[in-house]
């Protein structure tokens, strides 16, 4: 880092969680535990949000998995983890030990399930916070709760009330209008907004005439879906006052600035995890200089300053 970034405060203020910096690593993407400490300072990360972790264990959705599109990748992983009793025995201790706030991923089949997940992931002393995944458009017959209001509001009330830490919502962009979503989860006591999940997509082998995932469909990611993603934050701002984590396309510090400016109070990397494995730190060195480019002393002052065009809807 150059001097003149030195006095540049990054530390940010999501609601009761407070991080050291807003950028963090997004779920599915920077493995279940220390997988990449070979290229990363882990404990220089705002915070690390690990695979998502379902009650019993998940095989996940069957080859291929993975294809890359122009400017993204689809993935159809289908939530292919050890399950909630391994993770708290063998994974999160790890990560807690790093000393970077962990928030944990959670997914369930139904509510209750939900709610089970949630709790006892809350019970362990170091938690950040639990973000529900309620959004994944990848695993066969699991209810969206993030496309229905009323789901929505259901589930995270549910949680709310058997949860000891916040609550991060993560919504989906797979829908027509988030604003009902993002109020219905504000409404029933979701602590901050995580936007967004993967975008449905597809990609085709015309020779075979087949698709190219195992699934059919997968989740698109990476910056083809940026403008996506700023767009859903714009728009759920519109109803919502609690904070938002920024996610999808991020692959720059230039990119973060767009997503703070936009509202996010932090924002999580992912796709680009895979292609730039430093990225992060990359961020975290370049994005003072940036901040002080808009006369700022600190990343809390510049969110949402967004200049809304006169008459906008
Ligand atoms: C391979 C892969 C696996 C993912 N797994 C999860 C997951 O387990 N839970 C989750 O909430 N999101 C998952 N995601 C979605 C990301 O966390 C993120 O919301 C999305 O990829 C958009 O960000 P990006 O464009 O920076 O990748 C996954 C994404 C990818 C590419």
């Amino acid at each position: 880092m150059n001097q003149a970034s030195e006095a540049v405060s990054l530390e940010v203020e999501l609601g009761p969680v407070r991080l050291p910096n807003p950028v963090l690593v997004a779920s599915g993407t920077f493995g279940h535990e220390t997988e990449m400490a070979g290229w990363v300072d882990l404990t220089l990360l705002g915070g690390l949000v690990p695979k998502t972790i379902t009650r019993r264990p998940r095989r996940g959705n069957p080859p291929p998995r993975t294809v890359e599109t122009p400017c993204g990748m689809l993935n159809s992983i289908g939530l292919d983890n050890e399950g909630v009793d391994y993770f708290l025995q063998h994974q999160l201790p790890k990560l807690l030990e790093l000393g970077c706030p962990v928030i944990v991923s959670v997914a369930g089949e139904d509510v209750e399930d939900f709610v089970e997940l949630a709790s006892q992931v809350s019970r362990v002393q170091g938690v950040t916070a639990v973000e529900l995944n309620i959004s994944c458009p990848n695993v066969a017959h699991g209810v969206d709760f993030a496309t229905d209001p009323q789901l929505c509001y259901q589930v995270v009330h549910r949680v709310r009330q058997a949860c000891r830490v916040p609550i991060w919502a993560k919504l989906t962009p797979n829908v027509t209008d988030i604003r009902p979503i993002a109020e219905a989860a504000q409404r029933a006591g979701a602590d901050a907004l995580t936007l967004i999940n993967t975008c449905v997509g597809m990609a085709v082998n015309w020779r075979q005439r087949r698709p190219m995932l195992g699934t059919g469909t997968g989740g698109l990611s990476g910056p083809a879906i940026k403008p996506i993603a700023l767009a859903a934050i714009y728009r759920a701002l519109e109803v919502v006052s609690i904070p938002i984590v920024g996610v999808g396309g991020i692959t720059s510090a230039e990119d973060v600035m767009e997503f703070l400016i936009t509202g996010a109070s932090a924002v999580q990397v992912g796709t680009a995890n895979f292609f730039r494995p430093r990225v992060t730190m990359e961020i975290l060195d370049q994005l003072p200089g940036l901040i002080r480019q808009l006369g700022a002393q600190g990343v809390q002052e510049l969110i949402g300053t967004l200049r809304r065009p006169e008459g906008s809807a």
